[in-house]
């Protein structure tokens, strides 16, 4: 049998009733605080994410699902190189993406590592690929110094000049080599909307409000709450500084929406983290002192710990293994390195929630798993979802636009995890929110039958009035009227009517209430007033 792949499902009725009531109800408060919806491709190019979201980052450096879209395949560029120069076949292949959107491969053979970029002609931006992905390399494996080395066309071979710690390996090449895209499954939907933001200009309007509800995809281990494709529902406030985009008016108004949201669906066991993660300069201060504080300690902390304190130190804070949280409690805190603009700005938000009366915990250790953050930083989190409690997150990415190569654009935004949103309503909600049953269950009785029902079906739905009550349900006319009776039990419909020979001719029809079990004649042009009536 063939099942859904680990840590993607199905979500079937009634459940899917719940997720329209939730998409119905978030639409309704985008509206009103006037958000309008963007719909941005479900994958991107690889280099948008590399970028946007940071290398370092857990989401790019392990989750993302990519591959090669278009052009040749490139392994089997790589193969003839490799057996062209050294004759022999390596033993494993990896491919990788540079910070510069090249891709390069990593090969293994006896002991020793080659990366390798096939290239028509490579060029200085290949030597900066392939010395950005070995210093990758070797930060994560430690010790063996990878070789660099480019594969090329026999024909440029003789002519290329490239610098002289870089290999060449002749081989063939398809005439017409089309550089390979790498393309990746979006993670996240705040570097897409940038993009787009990018690409449509859309500084010309102004303030932009943005929502979107879609699927994003992570290769994370599976547990409750935690998927591979799951969905999120976010918003992001982005625009040019003069159009007041960088203002904590916009901080709190975002931050107020969210707890109205939340209220409105039910959910009312929520905390808000808040946090300021400074400017770039006072981070930059702040990762230093990470730095100098983890020399000393890192050696007895988890592996991923010690790669973070060279690469990114304020990763650390992130870490969730239990050893080593005595160890982080005593770092220096992000609080210590806030400049005055930064924290004026944090204020006035603080300021500005607590005038609307939105409760909040301030948390100075909340860092957030991406690195486009500016200033504001938060999470919600919500008490009866076990580990994976943070139902949503978000903050400020003020320089995101000008590292994907944009203007100047402050933001902020935030996602909400959907499957989680749903999770956390309370059983009353659910069940309120849960699919209607049938209001009616037209029944055709005898051969010849469905086509009068067909008609009957038809006009009873197109009356706004009697569908509001409920759906109108269909049977079949080679159902006796004791299988027609239990359908329309099962589905827990209100009416059954009878659709036989003598009622079209008489213009009367049999309605029968499931519940009361009392049966009355009703004339055709009656039905929709009856079957409307409150009980
Ligand atoms: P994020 O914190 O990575 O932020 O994700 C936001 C929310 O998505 C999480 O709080 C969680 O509820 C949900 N989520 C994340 N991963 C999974 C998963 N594997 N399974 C189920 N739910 C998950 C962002 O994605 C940012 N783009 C938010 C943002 C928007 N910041 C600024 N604008």
């Amino acid at each position: 049998m063939i099942k859904a792949v680990r840590g993607t499902r199905d979500l079937l009725p009634p459940e899917t009733a719940l997720w329209n009531f939730v998409e119905s109800a978030v639409r309704d408060v985008f509206r009103a605080y006037n958000f309008q919806e963007i719909r941005t491709p479900i994958f991107e190019e690889t280099e948008l994410f590399a970028r946007g979201v940071g290398e370092e980052t857990d989401i790019v450096s392990k989750e993302m699902y990519t591959w090669f879209d278009r052009g040749d395949d490139p392994e089997s560029i790589l193969k003839w190189a490799w057996w062209g120069q050294y004759g022999v076949k390596y033993s494993s292949v990896e491919g990788r993406v540079s910070s510069n959107g090249q891709f390069a491969f990593v090969a293994h053979a006896d002991n020793e590592t080659t990366i390798v970029a096939p290239k028509i002609a490579p060029g200085f931006s290949t030597v900066i690929a392939l010395r950005d992905i070995k210093s990758r390399w070797v930060s994560e494996h430690g010790t063996s110094i990878p070789k660099l080395a480019v594969a090329v066309p026999s024909s440029n071979a003789n002519s290329l000049n490239i610098q002289n710690d870089i290999e060449i390996m002749p081989t063939r090449m398809p005439h017409e080599y089309e550089r390979p895209q790498s393309v990746t499954l979006r993670p996240e939907n705040t570097a897409g909307v940038v993009r787009a933001y990018i690409e449509h200009k859309l500084w010309d309007r102004g303030l932009n409000k943005l929502f979107y509800i879609g699927p994003q995809f992570r290769r994370e281990r599976p547990q409750k709450g935690r998927y591979r494709q799951f969905y999120q529902i976010g918003a992001e406030i982005i625009g040019p500084a003069t159009a007041g985009s960088e203002s904590p008016a916009r901080d709190a108004e975002l931050l107020e929406m969210l707890a109205t949201l939340l209220n409105r669906l039910g959910i009312t066991e929520w905390t808000l983290e808040l946090n300021s993660i400074g400017s770039p300069s006072d981070r930059f201060a702040f990762n230093e002192a990470l730095r100098k504080a983890l020399e000393p300690v890192v050696g007895s902390m988890c592996v991923d710990c010690q790669r973070r304190a060279v690469t990114n130190p304020l990763r650390v804070l992130d870490c969730k293994v239990p050893e080593d949280q005595p160890i982080i409690e005593k770092l220096p805190r992000i609080t210590q390195f806030l400049s005055e603009a930064s924290r004026t700005h944090f204020d006035a938000v603080c300021e500005i929630l607590s005038k609307v009366e939105v409760p909040f915990t301030l948390n100075d250790r909340l860092v957030r798993g991406l690195d486009y953050y500016t200033r504001t930083a938060f999470e919600f989190t919500h008490g009866t979802l076990g580990a994976q409690n943070a139902i949503l997150g978000g903050g400020r990415y003020d320089g995101l636009s000008e590292a994907l190569g944009g203007p100047a654009a402050p933001g902020i935004g935030f996602a909400i995890g959907e499957d989680r949103l749903v999770m956390s309503l309370k059983a009353e909600t659910a069940a309120e929110a849960a699919a209607r049953a049938p209001i009616v269950y037209i029944a055709p009785l005898g051969a010849g039958m469905n086509a009068e029902a067909a008609r009957l079906a038809r006009e009873l739905r197109q009356h706004k009035q009697l569908v509001d009550c409920g759906p109108v349900e269909l049977g079949d006319e080679s159902f006796r009227l004791k299988k027609s009776f239990e359908t329309a039990s099962k589905l827990g419909t209100r009416y059954i009517l009878i659709v036989g020979e003598n009622e079209v001719k008489s213009g009367s029809f049999a309605l029968k209430n499931l519940a009361t079990g009392e049966q009355i004649s009703v004339l055709r042009n009656e039905l929709v007033e009856k079957i409307s009536q409150p009980q």
